[in-house]
């Protein structure tokens, strides 16, 4: 049995060492270790026909035998790699130049975000984040628009199902929760955690349960920015607005200001820009008409204040809701809302 077992590791030397390729090898390591038909389980199934003294010492020897071909067929395995890796190395010609690793860039939405966040600091507005998960009593309730208000239509959204969200253990847990709607539902929970004066900024997403098309999209995003201190008036609000489009667009820019309505402001308005895709002229992003309309604002309904416990007439203070993505297609000239979400790299790598 000895020398069988010495026989086998001749042969099995000699078939690793003329192996050329990794797939002989596999077969080699078959023909010796495989577990049905292998030299060495052959071995060890003839063991229990021997003399139980001369048992351990064959068991011993197969076993051995066993460990040093596996060694021996990964050790051919790593220097077949290493042969092919010279091989192609002394193939290629190292003096082209190497490749150039790409390097990416901010989104045009984040361009913009910074960009919009640097210029309200700078007119010194505090940078806040708001939540995208957000309560109906916030969204909704608290800018006066209760549950029967024909103005929630305007902003349709997605309800989400999580009754052990932290967000609903307040004095507010009989409401939903939803996805924001628009970021002006920051306004009364800042409200309720400081005193006038307030400067405060939200830059962020939005969710809307609405039909796409060159200038809607189900996820947008809002700039709200709302000042509430003593003596504020319309006049401190268009001024604030036509600054920040001035300094954003490095130009006098032509709005115009029409009158709306917002359930959490009065008056409100809502300002058009002059479509800069078109120059006025008319084209598919301003429905033809040379508008876009860019932004809701007014002055703070006197029931918002109610909702955070301020005194009638204690204050008075603006608010305004910007869409960030609008913004993004004046500046840069684009045709479709819907390319900012495309995740299409043709279209990110152009700004
Ligand atoms: C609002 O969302 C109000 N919260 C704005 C506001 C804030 C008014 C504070 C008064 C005081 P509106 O639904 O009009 O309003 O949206 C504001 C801006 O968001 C729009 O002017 C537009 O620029 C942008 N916007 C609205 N819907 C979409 C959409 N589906 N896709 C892209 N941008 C949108």
């Amino acid at each position: 049995m000895i020398s069988k077992i010495n026989k086998i590791k001749k042969q099995a030397w000699a078939d690793i060492e003329t192996a050329k390729n990794n797939s002989s090898l596999e077969v080699i390591w078959r023909k010796y270790l495989g577990r049905r038909e292998g030299e060495l389980i052959k071995i060890l199934r003839e063991i229990k026909n021997l003399p139980i003294s001369q048992r351990p010492k064959i068991g011993v020897l197969a076993n051995k035998l066993q460990r040093e071909i596996d060694k021996k067929i990964n050790e051919a395995k790593n220097g077949l790699f290493s042969l092919r890796k010279k091989e192609s190395i002394a193939q290629e010609d190292i003096t082209l130049p190497g490749e150039k690793i790409e390097i990416g860039h901010l989104h045009p939405l984040s361009q913009m975000r910074l960009k919009v966040a640097e210029i309200f600091a700078s007119l010194g507005f505090k940078i806040i984040d708001g939540n995208e998960l957000e309560t109906e009593y916030y969204n909704f309730e608290a800018l006066n628009i209760p549950a029967s208000h024909p103005a929630r239509d305007m902003w349709d959204t997605f309800f989400v199902d999580s009754p052990k969200s932290s967000l609903l253990k307040s004095k507010k847990s009989n409401y939903r929760l939803l996805l924001r709607t628009h970021t002006s539902s920051m306004q009364v929970r800042v409200m309720e955690k400081e005193k006038p004066p307030l400067r405060v900024c939200a830059i962020g997403r939005c969710f809307r349960n609405e039909a796409t098309d060159a200038s809607h999209e189900h996820t947008l995003y809002q700039i709200e920015g709302f000042c509430v201190d003593k003596e504020v008036s319309v006049a401190n609000l268009i001024y604030t607005l036509r600054a920040f489009l001035s300094l954003l667009f490095e130009k006098e820019v032509k709005v115009r200001l029409r009158p709306s309505y917002f359930p959490f402001t009065e008056p409100s308005f809502e300002m058009d820009f002059s479509c800069l895709n078109c120059q006025g002229k008319g084209c598919s992003v301003c429905g033809q008409t040379g508008w876009i309309e860019i932004l809701g604002c007014g002055m703070i309904h006197r029931k918002v204040y109610e909702a955070v416990g301020y005194r009638p007439g204690q204050y008075s203070g603006f608010a305004f809701g910007i869409g960030l993505d609008r913004l993004v297609m004046m500046k840069n000239q684009i045709d479709d809302i819907r390319w900012l979400h495309s995740g299409d790299l043709r279209f990110i790598k152009q700004f």
